[in-house]
């Protein structure tokens, strides 16, 4: 017994390592947006010697809120409901869980996640903790370069889009049961443009739950073991703001495969202490 929580400390302390996942789209003049909303434009407003041999170029940008990855806050759904400016650093980071629907959207881009995937998520990794962001991976960002791709048409009229999103069913089971606060894909919503009304966003917004929208190669995030960072500038009375998001995976390693790998000072300094200790308690 004792002998493997010293196992287990130094397995801890040598073995998990810690990565980063970018999870946004460049914001340029020629990213999704959509809705008529406009396009990030940057202007030039200096460039040259600023004093002599002093090198500057300065700018300003424009643009519309609700495109590229970005962030949907209350505000955008809630005549009271808080603006971008508001919204607290600790509501836009959380532990974060991810559920693959790659294949199914692949074959299928009216795909409709049903609480079923879910629940089998669940089956493998265990029930989604409290507080924690949901994020759906559909495989999409690889259309990202083709508004007809990702939007499923060229025009862009909200009752002619068609990409795989989550049922009214799957949402509501996520904010009732699971007590999310994050909901996120790589599409451009979680939620239809069809009649079925955007429940999502009608019961995650005005509750002050937060959307992240055509979120950036989320198929690199394991099913857990990630913290989701997605803050945005507070930008006064915005309903929503373009992110930086990305995710802090934690990978934890066996010892055996530490040393395996290349052999570090640390690793080697912690195979004497083992080894000590063996000696120790053996
Ligand atoms: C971009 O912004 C500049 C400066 O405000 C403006 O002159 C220009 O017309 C804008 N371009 C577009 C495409 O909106
Ligand atoms: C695609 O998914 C939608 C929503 O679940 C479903 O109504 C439709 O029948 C599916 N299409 C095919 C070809 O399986």
């Amino acid at each position: 017994m004792k002998n493997s929580c010293v196992l287990a400390l130094f397995a801890a302390l040598v073995c998990v390592e810690s990565r980063l996942i970018d999870l946004s789209h460049k914001h340029g003049p020629d990213g999704i947006m959509s809705f008529q909303m406009p396009h990030y434009n940057w202007t030039e407003l200096f460039k040259g010697d600023f004093q002599p041999g002093m090198y500057v170029k300065v700018g300003a940008y424009s643009t519309g809120e609700h495109g590229g990855t970005h962030m949907d806050v209350p505000a955008h759904f809630s005549p009271n409901g808080m603006s971008v400016d508001q919204i607290p650093l600790e509501m836009t980071i959380a532990d974060g869980v991810m559920i693959d629907c790659a294949y199914e959207a692949s074959r299928n881009r009216s795909y409709l996640m049903p609480t079923q995937k879910i629940l089998d998520w669940e089956s493998v990794n265990g029930r989604i903790p409290d507080n924690s962001a949901v994020i759906v991976n559909f495989g999409w960002s690889q259309y990202y370069n083709s508004f007809e791709k990702f939007m499923g048409t060229k025009n862009d009229n909200i009752y002619e889009f068609n990409f795989p999103t989550l049922s009214k069913a799957a949402g509501d089971f996520l904010y009732e049961q699971r007590n999310i606060k994050i909901i996120g894909t790589d599409t451009a919503s979680p939620d239809g443009f069809d009649a079925s009304g955007l429940p999502i966003h009608m019961k995650y917004l005005p509750n002050n739950r937060l959307i992240l929208e055509e979120l950036k190669d989320t198929g690199l995030l394991p099913p857990k073991g990630f913290r989701l960072h997605a803050s945005p500038v507070k930008f006064v009375g915005a309903t929503g703001a373009q992110v930086r998001a990305f995710a802090i995976v934690s990978d934890t390693r066996d010892l055996e495969c530490c040393m395996n790998g290349a052999v570090t000072t640390v690793s080697a300094f912690a195979l004497v202490l083992l080894s000590s200790a063996f000696v120790f308690l053996g």
